[in-house]
């Protein structure tokens, strides 16, 4: 007899996230099964048989993907914008899996972004108990004294309590600008940009160029590729 199980199981059990998002997505039309779309969580499929799609990407149990993309200014990291704006989504055109953000990039930040259908492994990276590491370029607004810099290394007082200790190295100053190397083991939101404004500066421009020990190299804006099994393996420590 072949296993049967509701569709909201089904996406939750293929890797896509837990079972209340996939209800959420299954109301809102997203999903399909063998063609038709399906709003009730509780239909029975048999994946060895139904062709289930989510955004028209079909939904295969136990297959994982693990992507890297850099992320451009000017887009969310989400995976429809109410007002239409750009999100990384128009950027996978080709990716056969359904896929999501580990964390997020704000709009105006680039660079690396991982997109996995994998929920453990992203737990992990965004888990600041595992302390994965996340590496930015800044360029701050106005020319730092060492001991803002300094500041940033100890930890500064934010919102939602001090930050850890960070890595900060001054790359260069220019007229009025200080460009910074930061990495954090942390990932709150607009952590770097809050920081930035707690030693009474701003951040102008924000790339993020390293995940662990995984470095932007020589992808290029707007591309993608999928990590080697040695990366993923590295990430999961
Ligand atoms: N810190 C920020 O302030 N913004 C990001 O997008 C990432 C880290």
């Amino acid at each position: 007899m072949r296993p049967l199980k509701t569709l909201d199981r089904v996406l939750s059990k293929a890797g896509f996230g837990s079972r209340t998002e996939a209800r959420s997505w299954i109301g809102a039309g997203r999903v399909s099964v063998n063609g038709k779309v399906i709003q009730s969580p509780d239909h029975w499929v048999d994946l060895g048989r139904d062709k289930v799609t989510l955004d028209g990407k079909p939904v295969k149990p136990g297959k994982k993907v693990y992507l890297l993309l850099y992320k451009p200014k000017g887009y969310l990291t989400t995976y429809k914008d109410p007002e239409g704006r750009p999100t990384v989504y128009d950027l996978l055109g080709e990716v056969e899996q359904y896929v999501v953000p580990v964390g997020r990039l704000d709009l105006d930040t680039s660079g690396l972004l991982l997109l996995t259908n994998d929920t453990q492994f992203a737990e992990r990276i965004m888990n600041p108990d595992f302390k994965v590491t996340k590496t930015y370029q800044v360029k701050a607004r106005g020319v730092l004294t060492e001991e803002q810099v300094q500041r940033l290394r100890d930890g500064v007082e934010l919102s939602d309590g001090p930050t850890r200790p960070a890595s900060v190295t001054r790359l260069r100053n220019s007229d009025n600008s200080t460009f910074l190397e930061i990495t954090i083991t942390e990932g709150r939101n607009r952590q770097v940009r809050r920081m930035l404004e707690a030693v009474d500066s701003k951040v102008r421009k924000l790339v993020r160029t390293a995940i662990g020990p995984i470095r932007i190299e020589k992808l290029g804006v707007g591309k993608i590729r999928e990590l080697t099994a040695a990366e993923v393996a590295m990430l999961r420590g």
